[in-house]
């Protein structure tokens, strides 16, 4: 008999999610959630080592510690694979703008909008950045984020650039949840650069990107982190992106880009084109791109509090992307402009509505294909022997009560790496 670290038992339902293929689940096979009735999940050194049902693991597995879930659902943790969580200040009275009738972008094109969050950001140091973050952080995990990744992009200058992604760092060695960093120097044109924004992609790409690759060292980084663009009306053209994108590529960066949010200027061919890991936002994207992006290895990333934020009626357009065989992704974007959510459930629940998709899509949209949209499809989004045993406890009697009810918390407990991190339940 084998003996291992935890034992996790009696699930109602245990979502286990699996890759196919070892990828994302693409196009209408998205929603194969691997589900056993009466479930086990066996943990060691951190990993998932065993799944089934728990009269099949108690047969044959012995374990130090037990964890009953009789009464839950139980599935992988959330990945959020798109959040601008390092700023300061907030947007509130921008809101009551936007209220009134004015709209984003005119609220942009008059030096607010992200600028004004620059304004906030630009003086801030790496702990001030950290100590904003990390309650942000803690209601992400409480909400069963145990992956998430986190842009720069509220610095517009190299000094702020490199504050902010030291900040990120340093949450992530401190926090439960893994971050995962993301250069967006190219988020908005900053003011001094208005009449000449030529002159700032240059510094993006001869100052910034090189900066950021020797601080990632520095930090003592595995790996880059991501380089991600704005291309958007009032902010970055197509070939400005092209530009910064592919001097990212050339230094080794991965790559991500904002696309389609407000007009389609052409990125998501770009992304394609580049081999981009994920594009998002993905509202105004025309038919021939959708059939792009659903023959490519680019992960869709839907960010639906976007448009939901900014009392917008159109959303991406996801039944589409599926028809073309994408691989469809979640995530909050949570941001002081846009969609300051903190909670993947609520994401699940727009995506249900205006999305179309069926509880199962979107599940697995929030773990497995999140997982693969920042890189880490063979690590975390699934609950497959060999996979960081990243657990959450749903106080939910099926999982098709995810997305259904929304507003309260429905995740009980959190699991990081086999750890209890977050949540309510006596262990
Ligand atoms: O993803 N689109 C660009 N960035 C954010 C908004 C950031 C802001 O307004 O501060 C977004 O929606
Ligand atoms: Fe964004």
């Amino acid at each position: 008999m084998q003996t291992i670290d935890l034992l996790i038992h009696s699930a109602t339902q245990l979502c286990t999610i699996p890759p196919h293929a070892g990828g994302p689940q693409r196009g209408d096979r998205l929603g194969d959630l691997g589900l056993i009735e009466d479930g086990a999940l066996a943990i060691a050194d951190g990993r998932v080592v065993a799944v089934g049902a728990t009269a099949d693991l108690r047969a044959r597995i012995r374990a130090t510690r037990e964890l009953d879930a009789s009464g839950y659902v139980v599935c992988p943790g959330f990945v959020d694979p798109h959040t601008h969580l390092v700023w300061m200040g907030d947007r509130a009275g921008e809101f009551e703008r936007r209220i009134a009738g004015a709209t984003y972008l005119e609220i942009m094109a008059a030096g607010g909008g992200i600028m004004s969050t620059v304004r906030a950001t630009r003086g801030a140091s790496v702990a001030e950045m950290v100590a904003e973050m990390r309650p942000r952080l803690d209601r992400m995990l409480a909400h069963g984020a145990t992956t998430v990744e986190v842009k720069t992009g509220y610095g517009l200058e190299t000094e702020t650039e490199l504050r902010q992604l030291e900040a990120i760092v340093t949450l992530d060695r401190e926090h439960p949840v893994t971050l995962i960093p993301t250069f967006l120097g190219a988020h908005a044109i900053p003011a001094e650069y208005k009449s000449r924004p030529d002159d700032y992609v240059a510094l993006v790409i001869s100052e910034m990107l090189p900066a950021v690759a020797d601080t990632a060292r520095v930090l003592g980084l595995e790996r880059l982190p991501f380089c991600d663009v704005f291309c958007e009306q009032g902010a970055f053209d197509l070939a400005q992106s092209r530009r910064i994108l592919e001097a990212a590529r050339d230094l080794g960066f991965p790559l991500k880009i904002h696309v389609d949010e407000f007009a389609p200027l052409g990125g998501t061919e770009l992304a394609v084109e580049l081999g981009a890991v994920s594009a998002d936002h993905l509202v105004t994207t025309p038919p021939d791109a959708i059939a792009a992006l659903g023959a490519s290895g680019t992960v869709a990333v839907s960010l639906p509090c976007t448009p939901f934020g900014l009392g917008h009626h159109d959303y991406t357009p996801a039944r589409a992307i599926l028809a073309a065989g994408g691989a469809l992704a979640l995530a909050t974007d949570c941001n002081p402009g846009t969609a300051w959510n903190e909670a993947l459930p609520f994401v699940l629940a727009l995506a249900c509505r205006y999305l179309r998709l069926t509880q199962a899509q979107a599940l697995v949209a929030a773990t497995l294909n999140a997982a693969f949209a920042v890189g880490r499809g063979d690590q975390v989004g699934s609950l497959t022997p060999g996979y960081q045993a990243d657990v959450l406890l749903l106080d939910l009697p099926d999982y098709r009560h995810l997305g259904y009810r929304f507003g309260a918390n429905p995740v009980a407990a959190v699991l990081k790496g086999g750890q209890l991190v977050a949540g309510t339940v006596q262990w």
